[in-house]
């Protein structure tokens, strides 16, 4: 997990964040690569994406079709910050479950070790 934690916080640097000023870097275990993404924001800011969706897709496009971990660096949370400003959106929780399995570890920097199934239980599947 410390090579995805790296990969996370090394990708967080390539945030585009001009609005929030909040870098997030994300990264995905997937066919024993890793893939990074960073969030993305838009002038029109309902067009932004998170950093976990970028690295899920990022895989996504390479072929792969399950992922095996995943690490969220949210380096711009300051330490007193609570837990929930490191945690992934709603959103990319359900994009998570869609690629993996509920035991899948999520290492969430400055939180901890946690599984899908904590994130999302009872993930939506078709
Ligand atoms: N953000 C992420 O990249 N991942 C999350 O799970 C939560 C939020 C980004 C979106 C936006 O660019 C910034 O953090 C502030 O919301």
């Amino acid at each position: 997990m410390h090579a995805l934690r790296d990969a996370a916080r090394a990708a967080a640097a390539n945030a585009y964040c001009p609005y929030s000023h909040f870098h997030v870097g994300a990264a995905v275990l997937a066919d024993g690569k890793i893939f990074a993404g960073c969030n993305v924001e838009n002038a029109s800011y309902g067009l932004t994406i998170c950093a976990e969706r970028n690295a899920i897709f990022a895989a996504v496009a390479a072929g792969a079709r399950r992922i095996q971990g995943l690490a969220l660096a949210c380096v711009d949370a300051t330490d007193d910050a609570p837990a929930a400003s490191r945690m992934p959106c709603g959103a990319c929780r359900q994009v998570i479950a869609e690629f993996s399995a509920p035991e899948m570890p999520v290492f969430v920097d400055g939180v901890g070790d946690l599984t899908v199934a904590d994130l999302l239980p009872n993930a939506f599947r078709l």
